[in-house]
């Protein structure tokens, strides 16, 4: 553990430098990252209950968390949905001290249990949670069927854009990072 990384809580003026870790280090084009975005970090802020924590170096975040009360339709259950190192800070602890104290601040605010997901090839984030109390509970696959009469190059079909935003979020649709 580094003493000298300090875990607080995130503000919005951690907003942009979350966004772009995130960027850094989800493949936002394969699930579950795909619906990382501006809205799905603002949407944790804005939550009375959320458990938002930013680790930082001086006034670098160098790795975030983000929980909620908002797990579908349980309001006894958390959800630590996203959790992020930079590169060069990782393997120093930083994560785990991030898991602990968004899960302190779940359950200090009624949760029964915390759900985090896991994509099976992230080995270094199932051994995380693992290690971190998590016991796998259920497995879902995401299966998907091309449409044989679609060519595979087909250019994407025009949405309304508050439609593709609702998709975006539900991480149904991924869209390119935007351009800085
Ligand atoms: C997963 C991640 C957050 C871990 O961050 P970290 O600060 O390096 O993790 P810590 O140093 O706190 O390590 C805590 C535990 O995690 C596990 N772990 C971390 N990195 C690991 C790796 N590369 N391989 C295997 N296990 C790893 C270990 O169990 C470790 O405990 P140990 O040090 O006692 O062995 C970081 O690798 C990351 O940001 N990855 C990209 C983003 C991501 O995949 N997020 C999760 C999905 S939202």
């Amino acid at each position: 553990m580094d003493p000298a990384i300090a875990v607080v809580p995130m503000g919005l003026g951690h907003l942009r430098q979350v966004l772009d870790l995130g960027h850094q280090v989800f493949d936002t084009t394969t699930k579950p990252y795909t619906s990382w975005s501006l809205t799905a970090v603002a949407e944790h802020l804005d939550s009375a209950d959320n458990a938002c924590w930013v680790a930082l170096d001086s006034d670098r975040v160098v790795g975030f968390v983000l929980g909620s009360m908002e797990f579908e339709h349980r309001d006894d259950w958390g959800y630590l949905e996203w959790i992020a190192v930079a590169p060069d800070m990782q393997g120093h602890g930083i994560a785990r001290r991030l898991v602990n104290v968004c899960s302190e601040a779940l359950f200090a605010r009624g949760a029964r249990h915390i759900v985090t997901d896991v994509e099976d090839r992230n080995s270094a984030s199932a051994s995380l949670m693992t290690s971190s109390g998590f016991v796998p509970a259920a497995t879902v696959t995401l299966l998907v069927r091309a449409n044989p009469d679609e060519p595979t190059d087909a250019a994407e079909p025009t949405l309304p854009p508050i439609t593709k935003r609702d998709l975006v979020r539900r991480g149904r649709l991924s869209v390119d990072p935007p351009r800085r």
